[in-house]
């Protein structure tokens, strides 16, 4: 029997064709691109600690694989005493984890910046907060009895396709250090805020790696491989790195891994029209090696960048998990009418603080400038 990838929640269309499906986006994302399928939700759409699986963002390379969970399986090989070859259900009798994880992509907030860099414009919202049930990478692995000389586990996904510029077919694979897949929160998960995975988000089996960009989250993932070095493979050594103008192409640049310190206003709207009187600011804030310590919020530019606004620290609301954003909240008062700018930026506990205008960058990757919505206050009718 053939169990069926459950499809992304309503309203969505799916109809598989050849080893990939074609899924419609939930109509409450802003389609980036139809194929393959990337779509990111509106910044109104994150106002709460946990986000909707139908207003969860989806950043696909191909074309969603159709997967059978009945034929599925996970294999672990490399660096390893005992390569493994494990069904879902093999999967499932280990020991179930629930983590509430903060998920952004990469090139997410890569529309705002300047001189324009290279990939998908994606304005704020590939982003988003989900709990994840699955296993530990870890409790798997050390059934296969990883050898002490492996540096690196390798995910690879069932999804494949083409790339401009690259001869060969190439499989969607990411790499993170041991040290990371040892840590008990990075997970095997099946499920996404209580329900089996959609096929957009990974179908049957998915990676989670807490705090990092979400590249390292390998969707439909079958098969870990550890090894001995450094992966080379086109998405750890091609588009998630960090590439400065003046760079050699042929020299290996920095990797993206772990999340900026960054903060989002999502209430109000870029350009909202509020009347005078009383507003209340609300937003989320994350760092993904570090718990946020602060986050201020400023109207108009602040002095230090030749204005005369002061910060005013938020209140930061519950509630927490150590890989999940909080939310944070500020009441304003507005008495006259105007054009204003809103500005947040968040510190963690590491001393990070968002800049103004992050490091230029050719891929536009990890971009945590400061959040600025602009905002029409209005005379009370
Ligand atoms: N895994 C596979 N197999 N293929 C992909 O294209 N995209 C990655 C990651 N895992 C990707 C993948 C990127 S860049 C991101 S940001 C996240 O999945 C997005 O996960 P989501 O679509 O569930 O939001």
């Amino acid at each position: 029997m053939t169990r069926a990838a459950p499809g992304p929640q309503a309203p969505t269309t799916e109809e598989a064709t050849a080893g990939t499906r074609t899924v419609s986006p939930p109509s409450d994302l802003n389609v980036v691109t139809e194929e393959p399928l990337c779509a990111e939700t509106s910044l109104a759409d994150l106002n709460s600690w946990i986000t909707p699986t139908d207003r969860f963002f989806i950043r696909s390379h191909f074309a969603i694989p159709e997967v059978d969970v009945d034929t599925w399986r996970l294999v672990v090989d490399g660096e390893v005493d005992r390569p493994l070859s494990l069904s879902f259900d093999d999967l499932r009798r280990e020991t179930v984890r629930t983590v509430v994880t903060t998920m952004e992509c990469a090139g997410n907030s890569r529309s705002s910046v300047y001189p324009p860099a290279q990939g998908l414009r994606w304005r704020h919202g590939a982003l988003g907060t989900a709990q994840w049930t699955g296993v530990s990478l870890w409790d798997v692995l050390q059934k296969a009895d990883v050898r002490p000389g492996a540096i690196e586990a390798v995910f690879e996904g069932a999804d494949r396709g083409r790339e401009p510029g690259v001869p060969e077919e190439l499989v969607y694979a990411m790499s993170v250090p041991v040290v990371k897949a040892e840590h008990p929160d990075t997970l095997l998960a099946f499920a996404m805020n209580g329900a089996p995975l959609t096929a957009a988000h990974g179908f049957p089996v998915r990676v989670i790696v807490p705090g990092w960009y979400g590249m390292a989250s390998v969707k439909w993932v079958t098969k870990v491989s550890l090894i001995d070095h450094s992966f080379r493979g086109y998405y750890r050594t091609k588009p998630y790195t960090f590439i400065h103008e003046g760079d050699d192409p042929n020299v290996l640049r920095k990797p993206v891994t772990s999340l900026q310190v960054k903060s989002v206003i999502t209430s109000p709207s870029e350009g909202a029209s509020v009347p005078t009187g009383p507003l209340i600011v609300r937003g989320a804030a994350w760092s993904g090696e570090a718990a946020v310590l602060s986050v201020e919020v400023a109207v108009g530019l602040p002095a230090e960048d030749g204005g005369t606004a002061e910060w005013r620290l938020a209140t930061i609301l519950g509630p927490t998990a150590p890989h999940a954003w909080v939310r944070w909240e500020i009441p304003l008062e507005f008495d006259r009418p105007g054009y204003y700018v809103l500005r947040t930026r968040a510190t963690d506990e590491r001393g990070d603080t968002q800049p103004m205008r992050a490091d230029w960058n050719f891929r536009g990757v990890a971009n945590n400038s400061i959040h600025a919505v602009p905002l029409i206050v209005r005379r009370e009718p």
